[in-house]
């Protein structure tokens, strides 16, 4: 069995949804999917002042937050952010800046490392996002595997090779398009992290 973790932080949905649709890509290929949110950790007030805001946080307090344990766990590894001025948000930041520990021990080498995002404009951060969040793969030692464009649907319809990516304009939740596109990101992670496992294996 394969081991996927989907890691992610979202503020009002887009990105919960997106790694909801990676982990459906992910389990149709048969993996053990986890998918994790990260802890808030912006001020209750400033959670209060966006209505989407505190009605996301208060929808997903019951949802199991992301471990440490998660990632060792894990053969293949999603981590989501919205965009946030260029990069990704310091709440995934914060739990990233965790695995320091995992990193001594090298227990993240060789994972297969894949990222998502979205943003409310096209050219507002998409790639310089999911470029910083696998910047975290590249010290870990995992495997960085781009959506690419080997699913027709992304050389066609969605066009980001970087990984998934949503435009939410003036708010707009994740299409079809968007979560189809999440969907191959997620049974490609875990295809490619069952093929690497099996040359571990055989090694
Ligand atoms: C503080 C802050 C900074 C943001 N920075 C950007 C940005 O640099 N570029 C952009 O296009 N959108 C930016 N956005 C918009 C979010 O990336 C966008 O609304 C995203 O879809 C929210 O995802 P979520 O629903 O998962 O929280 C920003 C939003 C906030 C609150």
């Amino acid at each position: 069995m394969t081991n996927i973790a989907i890691v992610y932080y979202s503020a009002t949905g887009n990105i919960a949804a997106m790694a909801k649709a990676i982990g459906e890509g992910a389990a149709s290929v048969g993996a053990e999917v986890r998918v994790r949110r990260v802890t808030e950790t912006a001020p209750a007030e400033a959670i209060a002042s966006n209505p989407k805001w505190q009605e996301f946080f208060d929808a997903s307090a019951g949802e199991p937050v992301a471990t440490l344990e998660d990632l060792e766990w894990a053969d293949g590894i999603a981590l989501g952010s919205p965009t946030r001025f260029g990069g990704p948000a310091s709440q995934l930041k914060a739990f990233l800046d965790t695995t320091g520990g995992l990193w001594f021990r090298g227990a993240l080498v060789n994972t297969v490392g894949t990222a998502f995002t979205t943003a409310s404009t096209a050219h507002g951060g998409l790639e310089s996002t999911t470029l910083a969040i696998n910047n975290h793969f590249y010290h870990w030692g995992s495997l960085i595997m781009p959506l690419g464009y080997g699913d027709e649907h992304v050389s066609k319809v969605t066009g980001n090779p970087y990984g998934a990516s949503h435009v939410s304009r003036k708010g707009a939740t994740p299409d079809e398009d968007t979560l189809k596109a999440c969907f191959i990101q997620g049974k490609q992670l875990a295809t490619i992290a069952t093929w690497i496992a099996a040359g571990k294996a055989a090694n």
